[in-house]
């Protein structure tokens, strides 16, 4: 790290002057202004008025705050906004949205940054609307099985603020995601195929328009479990990744912790036979909890990371929820399906502590890909396809991987017919990217050929724009233009992300 480094990076520490902070921020700018191009530079007017609405110690122009705010998790290039605002209210935030649309600056919502197609990363500089200080829980209804959180409230806070009260929040992504950036994302993960997405637990969403207006997705105060009443603005916004507003608070459902958890592996000889597995219990109806598959690079790569001992070939992590009888009917189900197609015996993580250390690991099988290959970086994509095609397509991919010769892991949510290709790349490397890209845009395309997805969970962002014209087609793809229009006419919401 540079001396200049050092400099403004303590001086962003030791002091919340916005004055040290852009000079610090100026200092940066000349040092790599060959890495960054601001499109964009936001008048000091500008800065000077968003200061007056969050407070000097809620705003910054520093350049590693910048750069902490351009970059998701994803391979995606960081680009920095010009300025990063902590707003610690639904009011300030309004507040904020009317100063960008009167001045026409980017607005870009930021949750926790632990996306996976570039949605929070900066393109057109901007403003970036860091929403961690609102962490408020604020209203948790034990009876009704539903709360209501501010955007800095992570799934994890949640679910340790409710368990005393035998409820969970079970949509579970693996990153320490905020729930309101799950709804931005319409995220899911290993329990949705028996608790649903995004999509299936949200009720009402309080948004911050483009010009500032702020709106209740189901009108204010509503929670009820259905409706029919008019449009279904809420998921208009679940999966709009930031391009139509800034989401300050939402209401999701709660469940009951079950209550019994049962978690097994099995592994199998072949791909086919792992994935037909899952194809068939899902097909008998089976309410799986988590069934997850696994390929031999990734368990591997599992093994190592995580210090576990699997044998190294096609594997599916089970998961079991529900009352003790009905889960011992499941089980028998289950391993039944699994032997027919020469699994092994199940290996049962019975105690507390080995059941979190198997979800630990799979909830690290990202990490354990990037540390297959210390100094290389990730590329994510995930598909989902109708469950009686994944057989086909995950033994398609598997194959291109192995002749690309890239080194990569296949994993995934398979009771939903979605899963990852998670593939390390050399940044010293130029021709390692664009043969990851086809690999991906194939796979992609190979979903979408048999009626599935581009992406079951990871967004459309930056990475997957084309995709989304080729997977819904012009006449769809006119709509949601014009509900963008409609909601942003400016262009100022998170620009550039799900539409180019
Ligand atoms: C997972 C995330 C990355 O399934 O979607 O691990
Ligand atoms: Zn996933």
């Amino acid at each position: 790290m540079s001396l200049l480094n050092v400099l403004s990076k303590s001086l962003w520490r030791q002091t919340s002057s916005p004055f040290i902070n852009r000079a610090a921020s100026i200092i940066y700018s000349k040092q790599l202004k060959s890495t960054f191009t601001l499109e964009r530079e936001i008048p000091d007017f500008v800065v000077g008025t968003l200061e007056t609405v969050v407070g000097t110690q809620n705003i910054s122009t520093s350049l590693p705050v910048r750069e902490q705010h351009g970059r998701d998790e994803s391979h995606h290039v960081c680009t920095p906004p010009d300025v990063v605002v902590w707003p610690e209210s639904t009011e300030q935030v309004s507040q904020i949205a009317k100063v960008c649309y009167d001045n026409n600056i980017p607005m870009i919502p930021f949750g926790t940054g632990t996306g996976l197609e570039g949605g929070a990363v900066g393109y057109k500089g901007g403003v970036t609307i860091d929403l961690t200080k609102m962490d408020e829980i604020v209203e948790l209804n034990v009876d009704d099985f539903d709360v209501t959180v501010r955007p800095g409230v992570t799934r994890e806070t949640l679910n340790n603020y409710i368990k005393d009260q035998g409820l969970w929040f079970p949509i579970d992504p693996g990153a320490h995601a905020s729930v309101c950036g799950m709804c931005a994302t319409s995220a899911s993960g290993t329990n949705a195929v028996r608790y649903g997405t995004m999509r299936e637990n949200v009720m009402n969403l309080e948004v911050v328009l483009a010009d500032g207006s702020i709106l209740h997705t189901a009108g204010p105060g509503k929670r009820s479990r259905k409706t029919s009443a008019g449009y279904n603005l809420t998921n208009l916004f679940v999966g709009s990744e930031g391009t139509l507003g800034i989401i300050t608070q939402a209401t999701v459902r709660l469940y009951g912790i079950p209550e019994s958890m049962m978690s097994a592996v099995c592994s199998f000889e072949t791909v086919k036979s792992a994935v037909d597995t899952v194809m068939q219990v899902m097909q008998c109806g089976i309410p799986m909890a988590r069934i997850e598959f696994l390929d031999d690079v990734m368990i591997d790569a599992c093994n190592r990371f995580s210090n576990l001992s699997h044998k190294v070939s096609p594997t599916l992590f089970l998961e079991f929820h529900g009352a003790q009888d009905a889960i011992k009917a499941q089980v028998e189900l289950v391993e039944e399906l699994a032997q027919m197609n020469g699994g092994s015996d199940f290996y049962w993580a019975e105690k507390q502590e080995d059941r979190n250390k198997l979800w630990k690991a799979r909830h690290n099988c990202w990490y354990a890909t990037l540390a297959l290959r210390p100094g290389t970086k990730g590329y994510a994509t995930d598909v989902c396809v109708p469950i009686s095609k994944l057989p086909e397509i995950i033994v398609a991919t598997k194959e291109d991987i192995l002749k690309s010769s890239i080194v990569g892991t296949i994993v995934g949510h398979v009771g939903d017919g979605n899963f990852h290709c998670f593939i390390t790349v050399d940044p010293d490397n130029p021709e390692e990217l664009p043969v990851i890209k086809e690999v991906a845009e194939r796979m992609a395309r190979r979903a979408i050929a048999v009626g599935g997805t581009c992406t079951g969970e990871h967004g459309i962002g930056l990475g997957k724009r084309d995709l989304l014209v080729k997977e819904v087609g012009d006449g769809a793809m006119t709509v949601m233009k014009q509900l963008k229009n409609t909601l942003d006419p400016k262009g100022l919401m998170n620009p550039g992300k799900v539409f180019k």
